[in-house]
């Protein structure tokens, strides 16, 4: 599916973008926060989604052109650099003018694909310097990972998405030699072949959940707004698609997946339904599931009433909170002492386990009421420079929609040795 593009769409949509960068870098210098040229702002902004920046959608051209996606998950783990060069260079040129950011690249400008959030805070916090090594674990459209480039740190990109590999990849080539990419799950952060021994690294970020080109290309099958298979996994290292799922579990664990990763009221409700449907026609879209969902339950306010499934289905297949608790013990073991840990997560199930994890990691000591004293606690990694979530200001929400539930938690490493396994 692409979209036309017509001049009088792109000079509105530059004038707002323009606007947005006015309000942002009036904003960030304003709150004291780190100061920057306004030419890095300008790169934050063209490089992001126009539907996240407040204004009218842009075409999702990345997913545009590679309508029979390269990215067959069991065949073909990682996708192959031409095939983004051909994506590329098949663009009609208008399209070009969407992307910005030639002078990161040194050669033609990429598509959007994720707007960063938190941009100034994640900076400010990350703090980097030449001479770091950073592990950015949800490299994503490596926004974030240019900031830290731009710093004179050296950073490690994971990400399970080969998309995002090979687009974060092409898009910061003028820093390859200061970023090496890993296909591969942030849990295995403290392991994986090629990363850093232990203790070693100055640097963490997680900045959790989906991309915004994930959710905005169809074939991906994320939404339950653009119709597409029912597929949902984020790499090829998923345990089993969403259509999998949504055919295959017994109701009993559907009703329970809904509760967990959902916290869906009408859990056992829906459940029932997509068993009963699924016995006449098994489900192979994400707009058949959604308009299933929205026949039985009707519309109540602005949340679509398959919001909670999607997202419960989602976190399900990919393991989300498991590898996020595995990454967090693995973060800890990598950082070396000072070392920053930055998490920015998008709903409360993310953010609970964060916070809980953080609030433990950093208390000296522990206690039972079954024990005659508080005892030395230790796992007592941490340090909490700021004990409450960061969240967006009001001229990041105004140029970004997505950032509404962001929440930035911070942790320094302190000196204390890890107790051996
Ligand atoms: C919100 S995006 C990150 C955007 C990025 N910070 C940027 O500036 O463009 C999250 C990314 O994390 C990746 N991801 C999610 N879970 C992962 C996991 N367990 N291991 C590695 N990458 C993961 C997704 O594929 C996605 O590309």
């Amino acid at each position: 599916m692409t979209f036309p593009l017509t001049f009088t769409s792109l000079t509105t949509l530059r004038t707002q973008v323009r606007g947005a960068l006015a309000r942002l870098v009036g904003e960030a210098n304003g709150a004291g926060m780190a100061k920057k040229k306004p030419l890095a702002w300008v790169n934050f902004l063209m490089a992001g989604r126009d539907e996240e920046q407040g204004t009218a959608p842009l075409p999702p051209i990345f997913s545009a052109v590679m309508p029979a996606r390269a990215w067959a998950m069991a065949a073909a783990p990682a996708m192959p650099d031409v095939a983004l060069d051909q994506r590329i260079t098949d663009r009609k040129p208008t399209t070009f003018l969407m992307a910005g950011r030639d002078e990161e690249q040194g050669t033609a400008p990429l598509p959007p694909y994720h707007l960063p959030v938190l941009p100034a805070e994640v900076d400010q916090w990350m703090d980097a310097k030449p001479g770091d090594v950073i592990i950015d674990g949800t490299l994503g459209g490596g926004g974030h990972t240019s900031l830290f480039l731009q710093k004179g740190a050296t950073v490690l990109g994971i990400d399970r998405d080969p998309e995002a590999i090979a687009y974060a990849t092409r898009r910061l080539s003028a820093y390859a030699d200061k970023l090496n990419v890993f296909q591969a799950n942030y849990s295995q952060m403290a392991e994986h072949p090629g990363l850093p021994a232990s203790g070693q690294v100055q640097g963490i970020l997680l900045d959790l959940g989906v991309s915004s080109h994930q959710l905005d290309c169809a074939e991906r099958g994320f939404s339950f707004q653009k119709d597409g298979p029912l597929d949902m996994r984020m790499g090829p290292n998923a345990v089993m698609t969403a259509a999998d799922f949504v055919n295959a579990a017994s109701e009993a664990e559907m009703v329970q997946v809904l509760r967990e990763f959902g916290e869906e009221p009408q859990a056992r409700r829906i459940a029932s339904l997509i068993t009963e449907r699924r016995r006449k026609t098994p489900f192979t879209r994400t707009g058949d599931l959604a308009s299933c969902i929205e026949s039985a339950l009707g519309r109540h306010g602005r949340t679509h009433p398959a919001t909670r499934t999607f997202q419960a289905i989602r976190m399900r297949i990919n393991e989300e909170l498991s590898l996020l608790h595995d990454a967090l013990e693995a973060a800890v073991r990598c950082l070396a002492p000072g070392g920053r840990l930055l998490v920015i997560t998008f709903h409360s199930l993310e953010d609970r386990m964060v916070k809980q994890f953080l609030q433990h990691r950093a208390k000296p000591y522990i206690d039972d009421p079954t024990w005659p004293a508080p005892r030395d606690n230790p796992e007592h990694h941490l340090t909490l420079p700021v004990r409450k979530s960061i969240s967006a200001g009001q001229a990041e929400l105004t140029s970004n929609p997505r950032a509404r539930s962001a929440k930035l938690r911070v942790a320094l490493r302190n000196n204390r040795n890890l107790i051996a396994p």
